[in-house]
């Protein structure tokens, strides 16, 4: 696998969240059915051809959003991406805003998470074979960068950085977590979706970048009130317009595929505690 990715050419695999349900201008598209060891993936996949490049795309929730955040079968997605060959991974999510000058309609190219799911599968590994791959640095900058140019390109106002904090949810923060998130714990974004996945993306040696739609400024601003779907998908539609704005701009920003120089892609070659012959 090393070999045919070094000097090869990118597959783009990106993972819509709410909202984003597929993508435009694919040639020869197909949705495709999946399996996986851990399970169906959320949907079939969409596969075909954007300015050349191979992509796949996987809706989170499912068509229909029939998916929530804690039911979102993780394993399975990321699984399903590599096995169809994908190398670099790109989740677009909605989120709530901590920051005055993070808005509704900004999208943030995420650099750090906090995790506080503790409601799902978060790994490949466990009895049999372990393994502790780092996610010091969870963002593979590539194609953090990549993102950052290909939104700018459209014309979205981008953030260069941002701590994504993962709650379970299904309900949103009441205002003392929200506040306490935003003072304490330094976070900059709030969703439910992007961890365990940017994990097991690591787990799995895939590259993977959060492009942050802003939706909402959560709980916390004394002049927004509590958060609530109909805003939320008010503001969905423009920010999934721009969506795949910037997905139709990364084939040409990713097309050549080398071995990554941030490591994504041989993070395990460190990672294996189960000696060779007992796994
Ligand atoms: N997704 C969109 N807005 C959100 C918020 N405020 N909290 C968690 N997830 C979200």
């Amino acid at each position: 696998v090393k070999g045919c990715q070094m000097m090869g050419q990118a597959k783009i695999g990106i993972i819509g969240g709410s909202g984003v349900y597929d993508i435009d201008g694919l040639e020869n598209a197909a949705w495709v059915t999946v399996e996986t060891p851990w399970g169906a993936p959320s949907d079939a996949l969409l596969t075909g051809r954007l300015d050349g490049i191979e992509m796949v795309f996987l809706p989170r929730h499912g068509r229909g959003h029939v998916h929530s955040p804690s039911t979102v079968p993780y394993r399975a997605n990321i699984d399903a991406l590599k096995r169809l060959g994908v190398t670099d991974v790109i989740a677009v999510s909605a989120c709530g805003s901590f920051r005055e000058d993070m808005a509704p309609g900004d999208f943030v190219m995420v650099d750090q998470f906090i995790d506080r799911t503790f409601a799902r599968e978060k790994s490949f590994f466990g009895t049999g074979c372990v393994a502790h791959v780092s996610v010091a640095h969870p963002v593979c900058e590539r194609l953090r960068q990549a993102c950052l140019a290909a939104g700018r390109a459209q014309g979205v106002t981008c953030h260069d950085g941002g701590t994504y904090l993962a709650m379970e949810g299904p309900q949103f923060s009441t205002v003392a977590e929200s506040k306490m998130y935003r003072d304490s714990w330094g976070a900059d974004v709030i969703g439910m979706t992007n961890m365990p996945e940017a994990k097991l993306a690591r787990e799995a040696e895939l590259c993977y970048a959060s492009v942050a739609m802003i939706t909402d400024f959560d709980s916390w601003h004394p002049d927004h009130g509590a958060v609530q779907i109909s805003d939320i998908i008010a503001t969905l539609g423009a920010n999934s317009a721009n969506a795949r704005g910037l997905v139709a701009r990364l084939p040409a920003m990713l097309r050549a595929r080398d071995v990554c120089a941030h490591g994504c892609d041989h993070a395990l070659e460190h990672a294996i505690m189960t000696a060779p012959d007992k796994r």
